[in-house]
């Protein structure tokens, strides 16, 4: 296949000089593998970006999506509706947590996030609790690229060049500790007291001015970090004590990545918002959503009816080629019992994952579900190439990974057969012990 120009397309969150000098072209989809421009085949070690959960190319999914430009190519979602936004909402609410059943669709993670915000914001407006404006992220939390999600994210090469991001935004710590838990294997035994530093932010700033505290169940973006035992609990309890919403960004955790629909049922834990996106539709139509509380949402359901209770919402939110998507997802999910998958699998995986321990440069493996993260030193002088160098290694091995900082990341379809995992693994092994 002839290359493309490759000049004018600026890629996000990529090495474009390094790219285009060596590029990386993927052509192909199906099932656990892409085909490359070079007509390779490559493992997806990923789910594409943590999002095609049942694999590639999956039959009803494609049938759905093909038939649905045929039918309804758009219908507007402010003051209209089509019967597959209810229908895909009605769907989700019955796999939700318990009582969150009211479903808010966005594009992307990115917006789900800025909607749970906004939603957190105006709740307690509504409610007389107008100067509960404070937002409390967690550091090396990632909540999108957006200003809010990007002013509650704690991690700083995603923050540092753009000025001053939202006022009124704080951070409790996060919970990576390789002192007390490296090498643990699903979630650590130290760190739920690290919860208690929602206690200082509220000592600080008072609990009457906290909206809400958002954080990832999993971190993934900023490394696969695994909320130690106990820590979501505490964190609810606080939340709870002080009048404070609890957001749960799970738009890596959700559908089925920890070992259950989403991460809130893994951990045991009930948020007031819950964000979603990337699996929602196994990534093939973008479409992000914002799972809401039935008392949330029901603060702003007040007023004369014919008025309009949330000013938020998106031309395509809730589009008809995502509701298809999504509904035909959720059918591929049911059927094949993806949603649990990762449970029967976590076992075996995190042996594998583990078997690096003692291999070149790894001083941390780490693992819940299908989701795992392996821990580099990093090259004196040389942040994150030890890991970009792996990710390049496993490449020309056929295997797609995923860096960040010198962390690699796995999470595979939840379709994956041991086989997929055993190679993924060693095509790891193979780049450390041949990387300087
Ligand atoms: C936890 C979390 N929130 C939000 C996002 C942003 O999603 P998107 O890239 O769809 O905007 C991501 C993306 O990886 C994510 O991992």
């Amino acid at each position: 296949m002839t290359t493309p120009d490759l000049d004018a397309y600026w890629m996000p969150f990529t090495s474009n000089r390094q790219f285009k000098k060596s590029p990386r072209l993927l052509t192909r989809a199906d099932g656990m593998f892409f085909t490359d421009d070079r007509g390779r085949q490559i493992l997806d070690g990923i789910a594409g970006l943590w999002c095609v959960n049942a694999g590639h190319n999956r039959p009803r999914i494609v049938k759905a999506i093909q038939e649905q430009a045929a039918e309804l190519d758009f219908a507007p979602p402010f003051q209209m509706g089509h019967p597959k936004a209810f229908e895909l909402a009605s769907r989700l609410a019955k796999l939700a947590p318990e009582g969150m059943n009211k479903v808010f669709f966005t594009n992307s993670g990115s917006e789900s996030v800025e909607t749970a915000l906004k939603m957190a914001l105006a709740y307690h407006r509504v409610r007389g609790e107008g100067q509960r404006t404070r937002l409390i992220g967690r550091e090396r939390g990632y909540h999108g690229v957006n200003f809010g999600g990007m002013s509650v994210g704690g991690m700083v090469a995603n923050r540092k060049m753009f000025g001053t991001l939202l006022a009124g935004v704080d951070h409790i710590r996060h919970t990576h500790d390789l002192a007390r838990n490296a090498f643990s294997v699903g979630q650590p035994a130290h760190g739920a007291d690290l919860a208690d530093d929602l206690e200082r932010l509220v000592a600080l700033h008072d609990a009457s001015t906290i909206a809400a505290v958002i954080v990832e169940p999993v971190a993934g973006s900023s490394g696969v970090l695994i909320p130690p035992q106990g820590y979501l609990q505490r964190l609810r309890e606080i939340c709870d004590r002080h009048g404070i919403l609890l957001i749960f960004d799970e738009v890596i955790t959700g559908f089925g990545r920890t070992g259950n629909a989403f991460g809130a049922q893994t951990f045991g834990v009930t948020p007031d918002l819950m964000t979603v996106a990337k699996g929602l539709t196994n990534g093939c139509v973008p479409m992000g959503a914002v799972f809401a509380r039935q008392s949330v949402h029901d603060t702003f359901m007040t007023g004369p009816e014919h008025l309009i209770e949330f000013f938020h919402g998106y031309t395509y939110s809730a589009h008809p080629l995502a509701c298809a998507a999504g509904l035909a997802t959720l059918d591929t999910y049911e059927e094949e019992g993806l949603l649990t998958r990762a449970s029967e699998l976590q076992g075996y995986f995190a042996e594998q994952l583990h078997s690096l321990k003692g291999e070149p440069h790894v001083i941390d493996v780490r693992n819940i579900g299908l989701v795992g993260g392996i821990e580099l030193t990093p090259r004196a002088g040389e942040p994150t190439k030890r890991a970009f160098d792996t990710f390049l290694d496993c490449w020309e091995q056929g295997v797609l990974i995923r860096t960040t900082g010198d962390i690699l990341a796995l999470s595979p379809p939840l379709i994956a057969a041991r086989e997929d995992l055993d190679r993924m693994i060693g095509a790891i092994r193979t780049a450390l012990r041949r990387l300087a």
